[in-house]
């Protein structure tokens, strides 16, 4: 029987977003039906509210959530009704060259639900990331659940669905931080905080954080930075060359999305260094760079797609570190809100001192 739920629409490009009964048919085959306990605000989300990813309005919004497998569809194994699950947004298919080569995190054919969730009038939702978990249940592909110890609150685990997975997965899996290394961040919101839990996770011997507004960097050094720079205060690149011996950092990680910070992050690395960009620039940006200096840095320039994470890999083990006190990913809760708050959440990310408001179901 296809369910009624509360839900937070964004019903037209720059409209505020409402609460809207939606409509939640049964999982078909591959999906399963999850009872959302906690859903993450993400700038993302006020991408699609702008009309900034597609013009496919009204959108369900929420993508970073945590909750309880409800119901599955037929020739679903790998979860059960009652798993305690996060929601990834984007469930591999395993066959692909991209899967087969190891790289799933390319996958030219990803599995996510069809767009089946409707308001009570018929009209077609597109769930953002195809999740939609501002609600209280969304129907996704089973593959977008994997399981974890529930022993972590929802409100934490539902975290590694999106920005913190991309800022840990950077330093870790991106950027292949080793014991002993000299990380940079430049940026430190909630995804170049999470790369310096990664860094530290990974045993980064220095770990520099760089912004412009120093309750971030006063934020950073409690998420493990040994150092910071306020880019407002000279040239970072420099500061960063200082802070290492004059060579560079071995891993830089940029976490803005703008040409200046791609600069300083490929001038402020060592020269067999990696740079990790993480941060998302928007289509009409570019950077003019002497191709002598492209040539004669060696090391490595890499994107990091969603922390190149392996959802079955990673959360798990996340949330382990997290349970026994290894990392601290509550951390980055800020508030606790409820679904009818998101737009004063989306109000105050620019205000700051928000790492993350997090929607409690
Ligand atoms: N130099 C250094 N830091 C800067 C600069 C700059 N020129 N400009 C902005 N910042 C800092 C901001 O002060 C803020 O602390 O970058 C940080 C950006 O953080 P948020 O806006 O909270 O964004 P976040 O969610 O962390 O995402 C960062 O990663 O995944 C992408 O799409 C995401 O592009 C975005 C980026
Ligand atoms: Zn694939
Ligand atoms: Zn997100």
């Amino acid at each position: 029987m296809p369910q009624h739920v509360r839900g937070v629409i964004a019903p037209g490009r720059n409209e505020p977003v409402r609460v809207e009964t939606i409509v939640v048919p049964d999982p078909g085959p591959g999906e399963a039906v999850v009872a959302i306990q906690a859903c993450g605000v993400c700038h993302t989300d006020l991408h699609y509210k702008q009309g900034g990813i597609n013009d496919e309005f009204p959108f369900l919004l929420g993508h970073e959530a945590a909750g309880i497998v409800e119901s599955v569809g037929a020739g679903v194994t790998d979860v059960a009704p009652g798993d305690y699950v996060i929601l990834n947004w984007r469930a591999v298919c395993g066959q692909c060259r991209a899967c087969r080569r190891g790289r799933p995190w390319y996958c030219f054919d990803t599995h996510n639900a069809k767009q089946r969730m409707t308001l009570l009038d018929g009209t077609e939702l597109s769930p953002a990331l195809g999740i939609g978990a501002f609600a209280e249940k969304t129907l996704v592909a089973a593959g977008q659940c994997t399981k974890v110890d529930p022993a972590v609150a929802p409100e934490i685990a539902g975290l590694l669905g999106c920005g913190v997975m991309a800022g840990i997965g950077a330093a870790i899996n991106t950027g292949n931080v080793s014991r002993g290394d000299t990380v940079a961040v430049i940026g430190c919101g909630g995804v170049g905080d999470a790369a310096i839990v990664g860094a530290r996770l990974a045993g980064a011997a220095k770990v520099i954080a760089v912004d412009i507004d120093e309750r971030k960097l006063a934020k950073a050094k409690e998420m493990g930075a040994t150092d910071t720079v306020d880019s407002r205060e000279g040239d970072p690149v420099e500061a960063i060359r200082a802070l290492t011996g004059g060579f560079g950092a071995d891993v830089v990680i940029e976490a803005v999305g703008r040409p200046e910070t791609y600069r300083q992050a490929f001038y402020a690395r060592d020269l067999a260094g990696t740079v990790v960009l993480v941060g998302v620039p928007t289509p009409e940006m570019r950077l003019e760079l002497p191709l002598l200096d492209v040539f004669g840095r060696g090391g490595a320039l890499k994107s990091s797609w969603y922390g190149d994470c392996l959802p079955s890999r990673d959360f798990p083990m996340l949330i382990d570190l997290h349970r026994q006190g290894r990392i601290d990913l509550g951390a980055f809760v800020t508030e606790t809100i409820s679904l009818d708050e998101i737009e004063k959440a989306f109000a105050r990310m620019h205000e700051g001192d928000v790492l993350r408001s997090v929607v409690v179901l």
